[in-house]
C-alpha cells in the first residue's frame, strides 16, 4: 500500500511547486500507472515516495509506515528501479546484486533462488559475471530491476522501466509485474507508454505541472472524458490552455 497525503515538493531556488498537494492511495494488488507530460513531477514523486526527497510538505506512507518518521522500515518495504539507472560502474553485475542482498538482509538461499530466476528472466545470466562499465543501457536497465527484486519487497516503484529494454526484456517486465500484482504485492511506475498503461494498469494517475489532473480506472477516466484512448484523454487534459479546475 502506497500513500500521498497532501504532499508538495518546492525545490530550493525554485519558484514553482514541482508536485503540489498530491493526495492518492495506491492499494496492494494494485498495478498502478503514473503518467504525465516531461517535467510534470513524476519523478519528484517517485523520488518522495522512495525517501530519496523529503517533502516540503506533507507525508508519504509505505504499506502504512511513515516515511519521514520511520524511514529505514519503510524502506525495506520497497523496491525501487529508477530512471536511468545509474550504477557502480566498478562492481560486477553479480558484486551489485550481492551488494544489494547484503544491505537488505536477504539469506543466502533466498538470495540465490532470486538471482538465478530473474537473471534467467531477463537473459543476463552470462553477463553477471563482467563489470557493469561494460553493460548496455539496456543491460544496466535490467540490473537495476533484478537488484530490485532481490529482497522481494512488497511495494515495487519502477521510474519508466520499459525504456532501453528490447521488446523480450520489456515483456518479460510486464509479466511480472503482473505476477507481484497477482502476489497481493503493490507496483507504482510512471510511464510515458501509453498503450502499455492501458492495457496493464488497474488503475492510472495524470499528473500536469505538478497536481493531479485525473485517477481511476481507465473505463471510468475514458467514460468520464468521453474520450476512446488513454492516449486522447492525455492530450486532452495536458492540452495547453486546458482549464484545470481550482
Ligand atoms: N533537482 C532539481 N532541482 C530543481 N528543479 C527540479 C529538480 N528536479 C526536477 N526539477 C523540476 O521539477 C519539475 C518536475 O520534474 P520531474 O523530474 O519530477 O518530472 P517528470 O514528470 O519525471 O518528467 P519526465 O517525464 O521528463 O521524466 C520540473 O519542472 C523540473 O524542472
Ligand atoms: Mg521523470
Amino acid at each position: 500500500m502506497i500513500s500521498f497525503e497532501n504532499v508538495t515538493k518546492q525545490y530550493l531556488k525554485s519558484s514553482v511547486k514541482a508536485v503540489d498537494g498530491l493526495t492518492l492511495k495506491v492499494e496492494a494488488g494494485e498495478l498502478f500507472g503514473f503518467i504525465g507530460p516531461n517535467g510534470a513531477g513524476k519523478t519528484t514523486t517517485i523520488k518522495m515516495l522512495t525517501g530519496i526527497l523529503r517533502p516540503t510538505e506533507g507525508r508519504v506512507f509505505v504499506d502504512g509506515t511513515d516515511m519521514a518518521s520511520d524511514p529505514i522500515t519503510a524502506k525495506r518495504k520497497l523496491g525501487f528501479v529508477p530512471d536511468g539507472a545509474d550504477l557502480f560502474d566498478r562492481l560486477t553485475g553479480m558484486e551489485y546484486l550481492n551488494f544489494l542482498g547484503d544491505m537488505y538482509g536477504v539469506s543466502a538461499s533466498d538470495r540465490k533462488a532470486r538471482m538465478e530466476k530473474y537473471l534467467d528472466l531477463f537473459e543476463l545470466t552470462d553477463a553477471v559475471g563482467g563489470r557493469i562499465a561494460g553493460y548496455s543501457k539496456g543491460m544496466r536497465q535490467k540490473l537495476a530491476t533484478i537488484g530490485s527484486l532481490i529482497h522481494d519487497p512488497d511495494v515495487w516503484v519502477l521510474d519508466e522501466p520499459m525504456m532501453g529494454l528490447d521488446p523480450k526484456a520489456s515483456y518479460e517486465l510486464k509479466e511480472e509485474m503482473k505476477r507481484q500484482c497477482a502476489q497481493g504485492k503493490t507496483v507504482f511506475f510512471s510511464t510515458h507508454v501509453l498503450d502499455v498503461a492501458e492495457k496493464l494498469c488497474t488503475r492510472v494517475a495524470l499528473i500536469h505541472h505538478g497536481r493531479l489532473a485525473a485517477e481511476g480506472t481507465i473505463e471510468a477516466l475514458k467514460n468520464a472524458e468521453h474520450a476512446e484512448s488513454l492516449e486522447q484523454i492525455f492530450l486532452e487534459l495536458t492540452e495547453d490552455g486546458h482549464q484545470e479546475e481550482e
